[in-house]
């Protein structure tokens, strides 16, 4: 590395230090210390990159040098886009036309990039952003230019932690007001919405706790030599579903442009999944999936969605992957109590990464003709010495549990872990081990998942809260 090189690192990160202490917002902050970074690098353009709550996502919070097509090329899936950075380390990629690390080299081409380098954003040992550079000419970069480029990264956790903060505070810039973050990856600062209608539908996708991303990519409708004439930039996409969503507008002239551009865009993108909606379609839209007023009240006895069906998946991937994590090396048996574990269990072990097996019992219940529980299907596997994993839809009072736990005991397992969707803590009566915990939930009936009431609503995607009044008729 030549002096002047050295000179010019030195230079820009003390211009940072400075920037760090006297911008007043942190977006500002890392829209100067990006554009500090392109220059002193002698790069085409820089951006750091937030990675999304559920470490899916890389969501640009501040570029220099990039045109804003580029930037919006496309959501970048983190795995699937420079993957390794994700383990901690530095990637550089010499041509990124050919380079099968990245997720859009074709776009990398068509904006004139040659060569990047990509370093991960650390916050406490955990890895929270990405910081890249693009160069315009092949270039190798040093041992020098990377540890540049990572000492800024340092910096910009500083300043992302101090954004996060910020959030915290009642009265901050985006201050959420639940007691809960808002889980969209949404970008460092307020998002400034074109639309109220959209900015509600962000908040209806929040409540529901869908996680959106605001005009994440723009698509090309028409060229002109080479240059996308026409664009078009979806307002909303659900990466969960895999949907673009666009919004109309009320005037009738604006709406029937719209329908063209998505028209088109259908035509030239068959892939790619887009809805336009008004008022009335986004809210019969949530109701396929139990979310919006509409998700209500078209199952009828249903007073209102408890858990939605994104929210349950998510804990169900979160309880497997501890039960994965604590059962490393053995070999569990899940064991569920028919019939309403069906739908939990047959989900939950899908997202287990360990060897495992299953089985089933049945027992009778209260009000059934048996005069006292008893076993209606007994277990097939002898679980002598066995790890085994109750899993359970719901506890209540913990009688069933209780007794189901010690039938089990008296076959002597290796060990008994119990697992359950439901807790319904405030309704025990009879104390039973639980290990893991989906949810804990209060005083109601609620049925869908697999739950039921009088053998009905088992196939509801989400969790709801039964009607009373259904209930004592
Ligand atoms: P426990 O013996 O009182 O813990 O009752 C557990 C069983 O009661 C569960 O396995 C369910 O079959 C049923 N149950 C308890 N609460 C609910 C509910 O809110 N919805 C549906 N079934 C429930």
């Amino acid at each position: 590395m030549t002096k002047e090189t050295k000179t010019r690192y030195y230079q820009a990160l003390r211009h940072m230090a400075q920037t760090m202490s006297s911008a007043t917002t942190a977006r500002g902050t890392l829209r100067s210390v990006i554009k500090a970074t392109a220059r002193a690098m002698e790069v085409a353009g820089s951006a750091l990159l937030l990675l999304d709550p559920d470490r899916e996502y890389l969501i640009p919070v501040a570029a220099s040098g990039l045109s804003d097509w580029y930037l919006r090329k496309g959501l970048l899936n983190a795995q699937k886009s420079l993957p390794e950075v994700l383990e901690g380390k530095a990637v550089a990629i010499l041509d990124a036309a050919t380079d099968t690390r990245l997720e859009y080299p074709e776009s990398a081409a068509k904006a004139g990039i040659a060569s990047l380098l990509c370093v991960p954003v650390t916050h406490r040992g955990e890895i929270i952003a990405e910081l890249r550079v693009y160069s315009r000419q092949q270039r190798q970069f040093s041992r020098r230019d990377r540890e540049f480029l990572a000492t800024v990264a340092d910096l910009c956790a500083t300043v992302l932690e101090r954004w996060r903060l910020e959030q915290a505070l009642p009265g901050g810039p985006t201050a959420p007001t639940g007691a809960q973050m808002p889980r969209s990856p949404s970008p460092i600062a307020p998002i400034s919405f074109a639309h109220p209608s959209e900015e509600e539908f962000a908040r209806l996708l929040d409540f529901y706790r869908i996680d959106w991303v605001y005009e994440p990519r723009s698509f090309p409708l028409h060229w002109e030599d080479d240059k996308g004439s026409e664009m078009f930039t979806p307002d909303f996409y659900l990466p969960e579903l895999d949907l673009y969503v666009e919004l109309t507008t009320l005037k009738p002239r604006l709406a029937a442009e719209k329908n063209r551009k998505v028209r088109r865009l259908k035509q030239l993108y068959p892939d790619i999944n887009i809805r336009l909606l008004n008022k009335k379609d986004y809210h019969r839209l949530l109701a396929k999936y139990g979310h919006g007023p509409l998700g209500e009240a078209k199952v009828e006895g249903i007073e209102r969605v408890l858990l939605s069906t994104s929210q349950i998946q998510g804990r169900v991937r979160q309880l497997a992957r501890l039960i994965s994590r604590d059962y490393e090396g053995r070999q569990p048996l899940l064991i569920g109590v028919l019939k309403g574990v069906f739908c939990f269990l047959a989900d939950l072990m899908r997202h287990i990464t360990v060897p495992m097996s299953v089985d089933f019992m049945a027992i009778s219940y209260y009000g059934e003709n048996s005069e006292a529980v008893q076993i209606t299907k007994d277990l097939d596997t002898n679980i002598s010495g066995r790890d085994v994993l109750m899993v359970e839809d719901i506890v209540d009072t913990g009688m069933t549990l209780n007794y189901i736990l010690r039938y089990l005991r008296a076959r002597d397992p290796a060990s008994l872990r119990v697992c359950t969707l439901l807790d319904k803590r405030v309704r025990r009566l009879i104390e039973v081990p639980l290990d893991y915990v989906g949810f804990e939930i209060g005083d109601q009936f609620v049925v869908g998942y697999g739950l039921d009431y009088r053998g009905e609503y088992r196939n509801l995607p989400f969790i709801g809260v039964l009607n009373p009044e259904l209930r004592e008729a």
